[in-house]
């Protein structure tokens, strides 16, 4: 065969910018990409607890008093929920776990990284999770085995963060799942949430209470915390401007059929010890796509795999 034009095997590695990871002191794995958008993640949580584009523009918000020595969750970033979400319900396997459960409050492993250049670059950082690393405490309170990869990608026009669950057991077990993301914005009286509209909701603030979306563009200006469930995962949930529409943020999911859309507003952010500054719920949105509003039942031996995809405005 004629191999005249086979390109030379050396020096083209070497030719070729890679995204460069750095591991930080502070229990932190960071990506950079060759066209400089960054991705930082916490080992406590595997939190994502900063998205840079090539800017240099942070997306996610993350509260200036947010604890970040492995005592209490990181109040910002993209923690994540798992097996439960919101307080564990009574006589149930996850009742002893704390609000959000476990993996938001455990530290992971990093399994390491993979690149590649096809459509430009991207870079994914994997991080494991499993029963016999969670504390005492929680071994007890939850006494399943499984394994959790948690895979962190990275592109020049997105972020995907994916779970994959397995039951690494011989009993079943049920979970909620759900990526907290605390997106930035600039003015929450200046953004809206499209792709909700005839969706229904369970309105935390009102006891559960069940509504059906009516607005095509959610105005967010007061207390909100909303469990939109059964959406299409395909159809992008988009943060847009008030003024003339144009996307700030796209979420796309697999497997998520749930979304949170949380604000604390005045009250319920001055009244968290770990949000600051007291006004920073004006540049704060959380949009968490989850599986919340039920269980998955995971069989012996089986695997879940759910996540997201966030496009910012570029
Ligand atoms: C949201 C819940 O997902 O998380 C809210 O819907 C909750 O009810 C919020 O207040 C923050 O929870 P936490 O445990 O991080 O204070």
């Amino acid at each position: 065969m004629d191999r005249s034009n086979k390109p030379s095997a050396i020096g083209v590695g070497a030719s070729i910018p890679q995204p460069t990871i750095s591991f930080r002191e502070n229990n932190t794995v960071e990506a950079t990409l060759p066209s400089g958008e960054s991705v930082t993640v916490h080992l406590y949580g595997a939190t994502v607890t900063s998205w840079k584009l090539a800017d240099g523009k942070e997306q996610l918000f993350v509260s200036e008093k947010a604890t970040l020595d492995g005592s209490k969750p990181i109040r910002g970033g993209i923690p994540v929920v798992f097996p439960v979400f919101g307080p564990p319900p009574p006589n149930h396997a996850t009742t002893s776990l704390p609000q959000h459960g476990f993996a938001r409050n455990s530290t992971w492993e990093f399994l390491g990284k993979s690149s590649s250049e096809s459509g430009g670059y991207a870079v994914k950082l994997d991080f494991g999770l499993s029963h016999p690393m969670l504390s005492a405490e929680f071994q007890k309170a939850w006494p399943y085995q499984f394994g959790l990869v948690y895979s962190v990608t990275l592109t020049r026009g997105s972020l995907a963060t994916s779970l994959q669950v397995q039951n690494q057991g011989d009993v079943n077990f049920d979970f909620q799942v759900l990526m907290h993301t605390y997106l930035s914005v600039e003015d929450i009286s200046q953004v809206r949430v499209k792709g909700l509209q005839t969706k229904v909701y369970a309105d935390k603030t009102q006891d559960g209470a069940i509504v059906t979306e009516g607005s095509a563009a959610v105005v967010i200006d007061k207390e909100t915390d909303r469990v939109y469930r059964a959406l299409d995962p395909k159809v992008p949930i988009e943060v847009i401007t008030a003024a003339d529409e144009k996307p700030l943020f796209s979420i796309t999911r697999e497997a998520l059929t749930d979304v949170v859309v949380w604000n604390p507003w005045v009250e319920k952010a001055k009244g968290m010890a770990d949000f600051g500054p007291d006004e920073a719920y004006k540049n704060m949105l959380c949009v968490e796509a989850g599986s919340v509003a039920g269980w998955q039942t995971l069989e012996a031996g089986d695997f879940w795999e759910g996540g997201q995809t966030i496009r910012p405005r570029l």
